[in-house]
This record gives C-alpha cells, sequence and structure tokens, in this order.
C-alpha cells in the first residue's frame, strides 16, 4: 500500500475523537492501511508534539480492550500537529513544507488525504488555500493522489449547496472528491442491494403492482447531545432528511444497474431522486407534519423560542413507472421512545388489509432483516396468524465482521471508491425535493410532542 498522510482539519472537535481517529486505528490494526502513513491534526489550539498526542489520547473514543496498548501507542506515533489558522495563507504553506519534510524522509511522494473536520461555513475558505498553496495538485506525476472528504451538510440550502459544489469542481477532479453521508457507509443498507439484487423471487414483486407502501424511519431517543447550537440552526430535514432517509429512499427504489460499478450504481440512485415529486404548497398541510419535543428550547445552544423543528413526517412518492402511486412515508426524530433505524416495505393484500406481509430491513441497532408471513392456527377453523422470518447479524455470528461506517469510508477513500459517496446529481435531487417544504416551514404548525413519546 502506498505511503499516505492524512489531514485532519479541526482536529481538535468531537468528529475527529469520536469517528475518524478509531476508525483509523482500526484500519491500522486489520492491515488495511499502509504501514507508511502519517496523520497531521490541523486546528487553531496550540500544543506541542506530546501535549497533543495526550489529547487525542484522551478524546479517542476506542472501548476498553478494543486494541492492544502496542498498537495505540504504535498509532499515536504517526501523530503530528500543525497549529494555524484555517483562513491563513502561511498556515497552509506551514503544512504544504510538512509533506515534504515527510516525503523526503519516506523517499516518496505520497498520498495525501484532506478531512474537513470543521463547520461547514469553513469549507469553501479550507479547500481554496488547499488548492492556492498547491495541496490538490499530487506531487509527481504517476504516484501520490490528493484525494478530499467532505462532510455532510453539503451545504445548507439549494443555492449552498450549488456554490460549493461548484467550487470543488473549479478545484479538484470529480475522482478527487468524496462527499460524505456516512448512512451510505452502514453495512445493513448495502445489505439491501444485495437483497435485491441477489434474491430473484424478490425482483417480481419490487413493483407498485405488489407493493402498497414503503416507510422509511429514522427514530433517536436522544436530543442534539452537545450540538444544540448547530442543531438548532438546520432542524431534522436537512439534518438527516435531506441526505439519510433520501439516501435509503434511493437504495429501495432504485432499478437494478448495469454493473456494481460506482458510476453505475451512483447514476440509479441519482435517478430515482431526480424523479422524486415535489410536494406543492396546497398539498403541504396533507403531506407534512414538523413537530418539536417539549423541553427541546431548555437544550444547550438551543434558542428559546425557536421554531425548528425536531420531528417531521412526510408522505412522498416516486414519479417513475414502477412506484406509480406508492407512497414513502420518510419520518424522523429526535426525542422519540427509542432509537431504531428501519425500513418496512408494505405488500399489498387486496382482499384483507390486515394480512399484509411486510418486509422489513432493520439498519440499527441489532441490523438484520425480517419478513412477516402468515401460518394457519392449529386447529379445526381456517384462522391464520402472523409469524416472521428473520436474518439478524448478531444471531448469525457475523456482526464481529462489520465494518463501522467511517472505517467504511475512509478505507474506501483509501481505494479510490465512490460508490458509497454521494454524487453532485443525487445532492443536488436531495436538495431540490426538500427546498419547496423548507421554504414553506413556516406555515406549517410546529406539533409539540412530549419526550420518550412512541407517536408524534
Ligand atoms: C448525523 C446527524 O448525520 O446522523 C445527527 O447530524 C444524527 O443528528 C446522526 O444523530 C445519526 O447517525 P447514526 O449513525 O448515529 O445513526
Amino acid at each position: 500500500m502506498h505511503p499516505t498522510i492524512f489531514v485532519i482539519f479541526g482536529v481538535t472537535g468531537d468528529l475527529a475523537g469520536r469517528k475518524l481517529l478509531p476508525a483509523l486505528v482500526t484500519l491500522y490494526s486489520k492491515k488495511l492501511w499502509p504501514q507508511k502513513f502519517a496523520v497531521i491534526g490541523f486546528s487553531r489550539k496550540s500544543f506541542n508534539r506530546e501535549e497533543f498526542r495526550e489529547f487525542i489520547r484522551e478524546r479517542m473514543k476506542i472501548r476498553p480492550g478494543q486494541f492492544k496498548e502496542e498498537e495505540v501507542k504504535h498509532f499515536l506515533d504517526h501523530l503530528s500537529y500543525e497549529q494555524g489558522l484555517f483562513d491563513d495563507a502561511l498556515s497552509y504553506d506551514r503544512l504544504k513544507a510538512k509533506f515534504k519534510e515527510i516525503d523526503d524522509r519516506w523517499g516518496q511522494c505520497s498520498n495525501k488525504l484532506f478531512h474537513l473536520s470543521v463547520p461547514p461555513a469553513l469549507y469553501q475558505g479550507i479547500l481554496k488555500h488547499i488548492s492556492s498553496s498547491g495541496m490538490s495538485v499530487p506531487c509527481a506525476d504517476d504516484t501520490g493522489w490528493t484525494r478530499v472528504l467532505i462532510e455532510k451538510p453539503f451545504g445548507d440550502d439549494l443555492m449552498a449547496a450549488k456554490s460549493l459544489d461548484k467550487l470543488l469542481g473549479k478545484l479538484f477532479e470529480e475522482e478527487q472528491i468524496f462527499r460524505i453521508d456516512h448512512y451510505l457507509a452502514k453495512e445493513s443498507l448495502q445489505n439491501i442491494l444485495a437483497f435485491r439484487f441477489a434474491n430473484t423471487m424478490f425482483e417480481p414483486l419490487w413493483r407498485r403492482e405488489h407493493i402498497d407502501q414503503v416507510h422509511i424511519k429514522l427514530f433517536e431517543r436522544g436530543g442534539p447531545e452537545g450540538r444544540g447550537t448547530f442543531y438548532d440552526s438546520m432542524g431534522a430535514l436537512k439534518d438527516v432528511g435531506q441526505n439519510h432517509i433520501l439516501q435509503m429512499l434511493a437504495l429501495v427504489a432504485m432499478e437494478t444497474p448495469r454493473s456494481l460499478g460506482s458510476d453505475d450504481i451512483r447514476r440509479e440512485r441519482g435517478r430515482v431522486l431526480t424523479a422524486l415529486r415535489s410536494i406543492p404548497g396546497q398539498a403541504l398541510e396533507k403531506q407534512v407534519v414538523r413537530g418539536q419535543y417539549i423541553g427541546y428550547t431548555n437544550e444547550k445552544g438551543v434558542s428559546l423560542h425557536s421554531q425548528t423543528e425536531t420531528y417531521f413526517r412526510i408522505k412522498s412518492y416516486v414519479d417513475l413507472p414502477r412506484w406509480k402511486g406508492v407512497p414513502f412515508y420518510l419520518e424522523s426524530g429526535k426525542g422519540l421512545s427509542e432509537t431504531k433505524t428501519e425500513i418496512d416495505i408494505y405488500f399489498k393484500n387486496k382482499s384483507d388489509e390486515n394480512h399484509r406481509n411486510i418486509l422489513t430491513f432493520r439498519i440499527q441497532p441489532d441490523g438484520g432483516i425480517k419478513i412477516r408471513f402468515y401460518v394457519k392456527t392449529p386447529g379445526y377453523s381456517f384462522k391464520t396468524e402472523p409469524k416472521s422470518f428473520r436474518f439478524s447479524y448478531a444471531e448469525s455470528r457475523l456482526d464481529h465482521n462489520i465494518p463501522n461506517d467511517y472505517e467504511r469510508l475512509i478505507h474506501d477513500a483509501f481505494s479510490g471508491d465512490q460508490t458509497l459517496f454521494a454524487s453532485t446529481e443525487e445532492i443536488m435531487a436531495c436538495w431540490k425535493f426538500v427546498m419547496p417544504i423548507l421554504e414553506r416551514w413556516g406555515s406549517l404548525p410546529l406539533k409539540k410532542y412530549e419526550k420518550g413519546t412512541r407517536e408524534v
């Protein structure tokens, strides 16, 4: 594996400690990461090398016993720190000089992978500096690529997303850009495609003639948890609707791709998202519910008079012949009774609505698949009762092999596989679908609900 430098802008933030660094240690310990590597943390705070290593050791969320002490120590030996200001050209020159120093030591032009772990408002400035300092260009013609990982939210509305994407297109080639939606990297979500396309018995049923409705749910018990200010400026629809929920819809509704190659899969996801029917103003009250849990305005960082939604439910349609007339219910909320992400596919039963087969993709927790079917209740009369076929990763003892989402994302970005990253077309289509709703958000009543409720 080619030597690689991983740069984390905003390394002192929550994401780096919670997700990125533990994922890097795991890849390193699984030998899926080059032995010659450096992780450079970039941020404003002042640390010397030792202080930085200690800070990271403390912040890094790893379970006791997850790694051998030796492994963590070796990993930390590859860490270094660059103090800098995000809007200061000299800071980027210093970073570039550090690259040269490391490459000279290794005697090779290494790969460079940049991760923007900073508030989205800083993205454009950082990207411009990476480019103007010459760091977006590989140091040699045939070796050492440069790639950039962009976190969601990708813009905070359609205009901002277009402007960010235009800038990225100007500064980088498409093969260098990895737009993260970490849901795409969840193993149980990728299993939707495997289940659909590897099991031919379901394919003939996967259409409007047999499917009555689809429910996509991303429920969370917790609140914004330390991200109050940011969350309050976004709301649930932008936070998880415009991205995670719609990507789940795309995987359920997409046509069979021509191949399992990244371009074909992304194209098919994009086609579904582009075919989402925009909700007209007069239908808004009928098709959309928004809510806020009682007590949300007392959360840290949240405005006392906040009108931000912590819950939404949308009845949506996909304008493709396969899905004509099939409602897709999209629902998400914080402060609900349980944390679970799940997709339920209800099959039609024209003679008895109460006896519908349901196929459930359980994304988390306890990822798996369940099919509800009916059997005859033993006895003299003809009655039926529901039973289920179930697959669970945990029960099948497959769960220990599941890479977590950030391991998968970093691994794939390193390998240059863009399948689990969103394309421009997908991101724009998602924004186009949610914008008309967001523009009239204020006209919808904000339904208050008790924290921990089962139903809003
Ligand atoms: C993030 C949202 O993108 O996804 C969070 O910003 C949300 O608000 C999180 O809690 C859910 O992700 P996961 O992987 O914990 O289900």
